[in-house]
């Protein structure tokens, strides 16, 4: 890499500059919640993707297998050429982020702290509140993150469960889903919280739910739009944006492919995706 652009030779001796390439892993499609935040800021950059749906969820896994889960999902999008690394989900986010930068030399970009960032900027009173799945919530990185940026801050975390099943089956505006987002942000609601971080992949797509039950005063914190705002501002001060005249076909891997996990691919990111199935071993 040269100023942050991959030079190639070819065995002609020609020279080819690559753009930079940004890979982003997931336990599954979730997160295609980060790359429509990505393609929003970032249309022309090159982009791989990862969805581990062989083995989500990860929200129920244990530190270590998140951590052995993330290194594998690095390790492929490495392989296959990304520059940089966003580590779209908030479970493996939360435990595996710095063991990853510690064993990877690329930048490696996560959910926690680019959400952490803008809900002490726009917080009034300190009192912020956090939603995500079980490992996110009893990793309790979010609170250590928020108090190490702003110690007097009041965190109140809640896992809910039930909210990704009720995405990934497509019940967006059932009553049912209403009564449960509102059952989980009660607690949260009682403490008065007036900053609320949607702590993981799947909650932007019920952002408007969460909104109305959340209260109208209180202020969310969407992290896929927050990181890749991150990623953004990380390729233009590194003068890498692509520009519009190179072409570039992304690709979205999973490691299980179904025509569920398809169908849901679509509900996040529209018909422009297709899945192709990869195998963690093998380049491709
Ligand atoms: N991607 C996960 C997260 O953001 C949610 C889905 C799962 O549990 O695998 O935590």
């Amino acid at each position: 890499m040269q100023g942050g652009k991959h030079i190639i030779w070819n065995n002609r001796g020609e020279i080819f500059i690559m753009d930079i390439t940004i890979g982003v892993f997931d336990s599954g499609v979730g997160g295609f919640t980060v790359v429509r935040e990505l393609k929003k800021l970032l249309p022309n950059q090159p982009l791989i993707y990862f969805g581990d749906t062989a083995r989500t969820p990860y929200g129920t896994k244990s530190h270590e297998t998140l951590i052995q889960y993330a290194r594998e999902d690095t390790r492929f999008l490495l392989g296959h050429g990304a520059g940089l690394v966003v580590i779209a989900c908030h479970s493996a986010a939360s435990a595996a982020t710095s063991i990853l930068r510690q064993e990877f030399s690329v930048p490696i970009f996560e959910v926690v702290s680019p959400s952490v960032d803008q809900a002490i900027a726009i917080t009034r009173q300190g009192v912020i509140g956090l939603i995500g799945t079980r490992a996110t919530v009893t990793s309790g990185v979010y609170e250590e993150v928020i108090r190490s940026r702003l110690p007097a801050a009041k965190v109140y975390s809640q896992a809910c469960p039930l909210l990704v099943p009720l995405v990934e089956e497509g019940w967006l505006k059932a009553r049912e889903t209403r009564m449960i987002v509102k059952k989980y942000l009660r607690p949260l609601r009682d403490r008065q919280i007036d900053t609320l971080i949607l702590g993981c992949t799947h909650y932007p797509i019920l952002k408007r739910i969460i909104q109305e039950k959340a209260g109208k005063r209180v202020k969310i914190v969407d992290a896929s739009a927050e990181v890749a705002r991150a990623v953004y501002s990380y390729i233009e001060a590194e003068g890498q944006l692509s520009e519009k005249s190179i072409r570039h076909e992304d690709r979205f891997f999973v490691s299980d492919l179904t025509p569920a996990s398809q169908e849901v691919a679509r509900l996040f990111l529209g018909n422009r995706v297709r899945l192709e199935m990869a195998s963690l071993s093998c380049k491709g």
